[in-house]
Formats: C-alpha cells, structure tokens, sequence
C-alpha cells in the first residue's frame, strides 16, 4: 500500500508490517499493527514516524527513484512511537521514505540515555514543598506512606518510568498513563475506560491529585486495595485493563539494561521484581502532590485573592451560607473524608454494591471512597460511573437529587434527634447564583501546575 501524502512524499506503509509478522514475534506480543506515518515538517523536509508496540529496530531509508534507497537511520523504538525530521533528497523531484526491519539488526541496546529523558540531578520528589497545614493534625494522620517504602527520588523516578511504560500491558499498548492522563488530573475523560484489549473497565478512572493524603488508607472506589503498594499491581494483572501476569513483567523489564539501571539506582541491585516494581509505582503515585492551586494560594491571606463568587461559593461549601455540608465529607485541605466510607444517594437499588460488593454486608452496600477534589475541574466525568459530565450536574445533585436509600450518609440526611428514625435526604434549594459559586469555589481547586509539572511527565524518548 502506497498512501500518498503530497506530491513528492510517499509512505510504504504495508510491506513493513507483513515483515515484522513474518518474523515470528510472539503474536501477543505485537500489536495489531506497525504503521509508517510521513508528515510534511517543511518546504523540504517530512517528518517521519514510526508507530511499533514491538520494542523492535528500524531502519529508516530515503529514495528518489524507488530503485536506490539510503540509509538515514536506525531507530529502536522504546515505548510504542519514535519520529524524527528528515530533509528531501535534493538531487531528485521526488523522496520516498520507507522503514525496514531486518532481524540482523536489532542490536540497538535500550540505554537511560537513549531511552528515557531523565534531568541530573534527579527531580525532588523525596522532599516536595508542603503547605503548613500538612506538616501537622489532622492531614499528617492522613499520611499513608510506609515506614517501610519512603519516597526516594531514584525510586519515584523509576515508579514514573514504569507508570508511563506500555510494556506493562501484554500487547504494549497500554500503560498506567492510559487511563490515568496528567492533563485530567491523572483520570480519564472517557466514562469509561478501555483496556489492553478494548474492554471497558467497570468503574470510571479515579483522578490521583494527593491520592498520598486519605486517613482511612485503602484504594479504589470500594476499597478492595489495603494499601497503595498493592492497588499499584492491581492493573497490570487486571484481565481487562493491562493483561500482563507479574512473572512475565519481570521477564520481560530484565530484557531492557534501562531498566537495570534505574532499579540498581533506586533499590542498591540490579535485580527486578514484583516488589520493588509495587514500590517504585506506590512512591511515583504518592508523588503527584497538588498544593500550587489558587486554593493554596489563598490560605495564607485569608482567600484575599478569591473572586467574591469564590468566596460565596467557599461558605456554601463549609456550611458557613445555607445548609450544604460539602466538607464534612470532603474536608481537609486535602478535601477528603475522615474516617468513614460513604453513601452520598446516588441511586437505589444499588446498580453498583460498592464496599458491600467486597463484604457481602447490607450495610456496606453503595459505600464508596471519596478521591480527592483536588483538580476536580480536570477529572470529569465525574462518581463511580461517570454519571456526571459537568460541576453544574455535580451540585445540581447534590441540591436537589439525592436519592434515599439505606445507607445514605447522615450529613446527606435532614437531621433528625437522637432515638428517631433517620431522616429523608437534604434539599440545599441554592440559588442559580449559589450553585454557580459552588462550582467556582471548586475551580479554585485547579493546580495548573501539576497538569504541566514535568517531573511527573511521561519521560520517554520519541525523537523529536
Ligand atoms: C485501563 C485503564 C486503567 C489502567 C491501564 C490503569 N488504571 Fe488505575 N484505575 C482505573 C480505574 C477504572 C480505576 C477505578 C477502579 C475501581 O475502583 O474499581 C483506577 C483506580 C486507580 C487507583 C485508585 C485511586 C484511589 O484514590 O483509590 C490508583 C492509585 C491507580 N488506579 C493507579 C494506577 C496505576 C499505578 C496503573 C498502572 C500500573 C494504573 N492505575 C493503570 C483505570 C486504569
Ligand atoms: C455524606 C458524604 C458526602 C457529602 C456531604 C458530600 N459528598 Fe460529594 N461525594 C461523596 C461520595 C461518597 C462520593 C463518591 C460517590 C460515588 O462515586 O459513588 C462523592 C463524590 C463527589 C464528587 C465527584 C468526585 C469524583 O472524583 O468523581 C464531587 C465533585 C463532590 N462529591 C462534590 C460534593 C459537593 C460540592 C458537596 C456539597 C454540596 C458534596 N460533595 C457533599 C460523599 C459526600
């Protein structure tokens, strides 16, 4: 197949994948395709990519004619794509560009330095800057890092390699980042999320902001994780999500001398395994810190910065105007629940059991973790499910929608005294005005920061 871009730049894209197959690559290991794509980059240059989940070497070759071709480069592809500009060949009217794979030449050895764009020294992730408030009750007691896995900045730095790697995924077509985009506040914008295989997860993607910070410690929507350091192997051996078995990664990262290089920089030996592989993750995970938002901000002077819808929206969301009680469930700076997993009404009967699903207890049924508000402008769609597509539909709920059930959470509830019945759910009746303060105050919650930090950045090398 022939794709013809413009006049003088034509692209052989099929001949290339009928190679890479022929090879006998184990099928699970490829994915479906290996693409050529040719761009135009300049009156007489393309840009020339190559999009391979094989880990392979290419060789990128130029001709006039179709008859001679030129060898530009070799390219060993590190994580799914590399591209790189090359100029026309001048001698001719026309170039054509091709990429070859030749077993014979797969020697190119993977290198932090080919591989990966790693700053020296390291970013800081050990000692990241932290407000007052979280050096101190009660965000301190929310603190879930082990004694026994302190975030270093070699172990984050290989927790953020791995995290943006797809050769966690069994067909390389997926990593943590896949679902989990720094731009959305490390969730997905898709209700759903689709896995290594086009599998849709059962639950929406959870944003990470400050997932260090949650007194009650478990991960995921019903908490099935204990810790951190087990929810991070949970998506890798997922049937739907990455595929992968823990014996297979280990394999397979052994493969790749980068790999020995940062596991030796973060734990003291070359050796690769599941555990220090839990590790990394937990500590990069623990590293996605937002505390640069115009919230912050504004602690220190009294929210003097705030717009006076902000601050409107601010004493709704503390209960300070009206009858809201936002923080009692999403408190803290931190704006995370303290003891207590909850029912906030969403629907009943339970579609989703929640907690219940993992206990098998009546009582436990609709209970779910609160990830934290932090940047949740960026994270919709918004609950479990990704019911929500918008803030407005969020507090519009909250107003007038929750639904009475069992176990809804007594701050949702008209309070009633002691020995009574419980009572039925909480109308805030806001105003048009209050609810757009509501979102707005939410806003205030955006750290442009974190979605742009570059030390928590996908770090591989894809040419340029
Ligand atoms: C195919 C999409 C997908 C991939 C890939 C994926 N996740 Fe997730 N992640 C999700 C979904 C969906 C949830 C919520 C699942 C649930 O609660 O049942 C989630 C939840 C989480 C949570 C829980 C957050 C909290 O506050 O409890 C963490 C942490 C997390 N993922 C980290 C990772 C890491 C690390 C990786 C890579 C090893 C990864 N995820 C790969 C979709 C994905
Ligand atoms: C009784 C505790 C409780 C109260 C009070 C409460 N929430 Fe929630 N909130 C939850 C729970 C639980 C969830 C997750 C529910 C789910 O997805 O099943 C949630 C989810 C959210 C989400 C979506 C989070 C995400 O990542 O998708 C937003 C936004 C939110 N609440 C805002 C508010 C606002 C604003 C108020 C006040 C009007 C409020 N909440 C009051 C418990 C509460």
């Amino acid at each position: 197949m022939k794709t013809s871009y413009s006049s003088n730049v034509l692209v052989a894209a099929l001949t290339i994948m009928a190679f890479a197959f022929a090879i006998g690559v184990p099928a699970t290991d490829l994915a479906p395709s290996s693409t050529l794509q040719i761009q135009p980059a300049s009156a007489n240059a393309a840009r020339v990519t190559v999009v391979n989940a094989g880990d392979q070497v290419w060789i990128i070759q130029r001709s006039g004619d179709l008859v001679n071709w030129s060898e530009l480069g070799a390219w060993k592809v590190h994580n799914g794509s590399f591209q790189s500009v090359f100029s026309f060949d001048a001698s001719n009217p026309n170039s054509f560009f091709r990429a070859l794979y030749d077993p014979s030449r797969q020697d190119i050895s993977s290198t932090t330095a080919n591989a990966l764009l790693l700053p020296t020294p390291s970013f800081n992730y050990a000692n990241p800057p932290l407000p007052p408030s979280f050096h101190v009750p009660p965000i301190v007691g929310q603190d879930n890092m082990p004694a026994t896995n302190l975030t270093t900045d070699a172990g984050a730095t290989l927790g953020r390699v791995l995290f943006y790697d797809k050769r966690l995924s069994i067909n390389r077509t997926l990593s943590c980042s896949s679902c989990h985009r720094q731009e959305h506040g490390f969730s997905d914008p898709r209700k759903f999320s689709l896995g290594f295989n086009g599998g849709t997860t059962a639950r929406n993607a959870m944003g990470l902001s400050n997932g260090r910070w949650y007194l009650r410690r478990h991960f995921f929507w019903d908490e099935r994780a204990n810790t951190l350091e087990d929810q991070v192997l949970q998506p890798i051996q997922n049937s739907v999500e990455m595929g992968m078995t823990l014996s297979a990664l280990t394999n397979r990262l052994s493969t790749e001398p980068f790999y020995t290089n940062l596991f030796a920089a973060a734990f003291g030996s070359t050796e690769i395994t599941s555990d220090r592989i839990s590790r990394a993750l937990a500590q990069f995970v623990r590293s996605i810190v937002s505390v640069r938002s115009k919230y912050d901000a504004g602690i220190p002077i009294g929210f003097a910065n705030f717009t006076a819808q902000e601050n409107l929206g601010r004493q709704i969301f503390l209960g300070q105007i009206g009858n809201a009680t936002c923080a009692a469930c999403h408190g803290t700076d931190n704006f995370v629940p303290g003891p207590n997993i909850n029912n906030n009404g969403l629907e009943y009967p339970y579609v989703d059991k929640g907690l219940g699903g993992i206990t098998g207890l009546a009582q436990d049924e609709g209970l779910f973790k609160v990830p934290s508000l932090r940047n949740i402008e960026l994270t919709a769609p918004y609950m479990h499910d990704g019911r929500f597509a918008t803030l407005e539909e969020v507090v519009e709920f909250y107003n007038s929608g929750v639904v009475n059930n069992p176990n809804l959470s007594a701050p949702l509830r008209v309070p009633t005294p002691p020995g009574a019945l419980p009572g039925p759910p909480r109308r805030l009746n806001l105003t048009a005005d209050q609810k757009a303060a509501l979102v707005a105050f939410l806003k205030t919650l955006t750290d442009p920061n974190l979605a742009a930090d570059p030390k928590l950045s996908d770090p591989f090398n894809y040419g340029n």
